[in-house]
């Protein structure tokens, strides 16, 4: 073969090699690249997809601005602390918090809770607001004389038990769109998805005292009657 020839043949092999190792870092490239995207996509999206894989559901859905005015309405009478359980993008503690109340928010998804912490920030009332990246089930919310709940029909009853356990008698508890199964609400205001029901502790905490009590008389009368 002429001298020409191999040099021919060298960059031929030359050319062949450096074109399958570019093939070979564009794969490479484009496999992080997916892969980074779809751990972007999991990162992003998990948070708003857990809480409806939870053995309650309870998705993100925020409450309407007549709803957010008409937790503010009933409350107009009241100070203190108030707690939104499960506070989403933190609307209602935000609003809460701009009449006057120091507001917290329980929320379990980290973004909404960074973001309401942002909006807060941004409208001025982050002094006067905290939220938390937390489990509603987990916490007690003893300490809190209002407590706003926009929930769904099957964690109301378990809810209810919680509350009633843990509140003193001065709090008011003001249910969004699903009311309370056994409670019975101190009063009603707004209409249909905007719909919420107001309820005292002295109310809910006197009813369960006298069913209690009732109970307790009834029973020691069988025991007497047994004897
Ligand atoms: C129906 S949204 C209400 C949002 C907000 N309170 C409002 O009225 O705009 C219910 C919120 O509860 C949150 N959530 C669901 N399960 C939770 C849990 N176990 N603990 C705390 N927050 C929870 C959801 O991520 C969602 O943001």
């Amino acid at each position: 073969m002429s001298g020409l020839g191999v040099e021919f043949e060298k960059s031929a092999v030359q050319g062949e090699t450096s074109g399958s190792s570019v093939k070979k870092r564009v794969g490479v490239i484009v496999t992080c690249a997916l892969g980074g995207s779809l751990v972007a996509l999991y990162a992003i999206s998990g948070p708003f997809i857990a809480p409806a894989l939870r053995k309650i559901c309870l998705p993100f859905v925020p409450a309407t601005n007549t709803q957010v005015n008409n937790v503010l309405r009933v409350l107009q009478s009241r100070s203190g602390t108030l707690v939104d359980i499960g506070s989403g993008d933190g609307r209602i503690v935000i609003a809460a918090a701009r009449e006057g109340f120091r507001s917290v928010g329980f929320e379990l998804n980290p973004w909404l809770v960074w973001y309401s912490r942002y909006k807060a920030w941004r409208q001025g009332v982050h002094r006067h607001t905290s939220f938390y990246i937390s489990d509603l089930w987990k916490v007690s919310f003893s300490q809190y004389s209002n407590v706003v709940i926009f929930g769904v029909p099957q964690m109301m009853e378990q809810l209810e038990t919680k509350l009633q356990r843990e509140l003193q008698s001065s709090a008011r508890v003001v249910a969004c769109r699903f009311p309370f199964p056994t409670w019975t609400p101190d009063h009603v205001t707004g209409e249909g998805i905007d719909t919420v029901w107001v309820y005292d502790a002295k109310t809910f905490k006197s009813h369960t005292t006298t069913t209690t009590t009732t109970t307790k008389l009834l029973n020691n009368s069988e025991d007497k009657n047994c004897r």
